[in-house]
């Protein structure tokens, strides 16, 4: 048995297509664009890379893309400063501030001051809260982009035992909430595994779907997957010779599961997708009309 391939990037694509349309009719019927701003404080590396194709995906798709770039020795206040003046900016329907944010900054506070209806990450109390009480509005990008990857591809996730590795609240606590969620795309039983959890492996072994996002390079390898399981792979990194890998071992896993996500091009594409599906979704919510979800 060999996996197939849970196609991110063909998917993206055909996502970001639909957008780009319904964008030029939005702009067509209104004369605003829906804009989308993007804050990055310098100083981590991969953020650099991950604004810009933001940025650049934005645009792509007809929207007002920006990115504000601070100093890494910005002050919390001045950063507050920044996110008050773009909720109060009738052009920019979506903010993202990018994370890891510098250890000086309180990562809290600033995702709390983004106005609910901007949250384009989905990551405010609001936006998160409504997701636990079955009622989204935002939903996280990468958990989004995973759910529409499992959908399009026809796997069913109802009844099954899903097991996600990490806990984070970017990837790994909205994941499990979504997978929780009823109907399509959700109705599964859910375990989460962190740090604290003795023998996920042996957890992981039991999942008809298992989500890896647990930020080691290959972490996970045959010996954690059950036979004909599906794998998403939330996980990169860059190895020698600047070779991409996720936080599985593709080549050591992809003959044992049903379905894998490649690293690149399974979860990253669909997350940039779902930042412009909610970004729209943003802009539509600001005039007041009704969204599909
Ligand atoms: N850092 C890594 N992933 C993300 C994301 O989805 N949103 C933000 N804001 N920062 C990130």
């Amino acid at each position: 048995m060999s996996a197939d391939i849970l196609d991110g990037r063909a998917l993206a694509r055909t996502i970001r297509a639909k957008i780009a349309a319904e964008t030029a009719a939005l702009v067509a019927r209104t004369g605003q664009m829906p804009g989308l701003s993007v804050v990055l404080v310098e100083g981590d590396p991969a953020s650099q890379v991950y604004v810009k194709n933001k940025e650049a995906a934005a645009r792509e798709v007809g929207m007002a893309g920006a990115v504000v770039r601070l100093p890494g020795d910005v002050a919390q206040a001045a950063l507050l400063a920044v996110i008050d003046q773009l909720n109060g900016d009738p052009a920019v329907h979506g903010i993202l501030v990018q994370l890891p944010l510098p250890g000086h900054l309180d990562e809290r506070a600033v995702i709390e001051r983004i106005a609910p209806g901007k949250d384009v990450d989905g990551f405010h109390p609001e936006n998160l809260g409504l997701l636990a009480q079955g009622f989204p509005r935002f939903t996280p990008c990468t958990p989004l982009g995973i759910r529409a990857l499992l959908i399009a591809s026809g796997v069913s996730t109802r009844g099954c035992r899903a097991v996600v590795l990490g806990r984070s609240r970017i990837v790994g606590l909205p994941m499990a909430l979504l997978l929780m969620q009823k109907g399509e795309g959700g109705d599964a039983t859910v375990t989460v595994c962190h740090t604290a959890t003795p023998d996920p492996r042996s957890i992981a072994r039991e999942a008809d779907l298992l989500i890896v996002a647990v930020g080691r390079p290959e972490h996970v390898t045959a010996g954690w997957v059950k036979p004909g399981a599906v794998v998403v792979d939330v996980g990169i990194h860059r190895g020698e010779g600047g070779k991409l890998k996720g936080d599985v071992d593709f080549a050591d896993v992809a003959p044992v599961a049903s379905w894998i996500t490649p690293v690149p091009g399974g979860v990253g594409p669909m997350t940039i997708a779902m930042l412009l599906e909610n970004t729209l979704k943003a802009a539509r919510l600001a005039r007041g009309e009704p969204t599909d979800s």
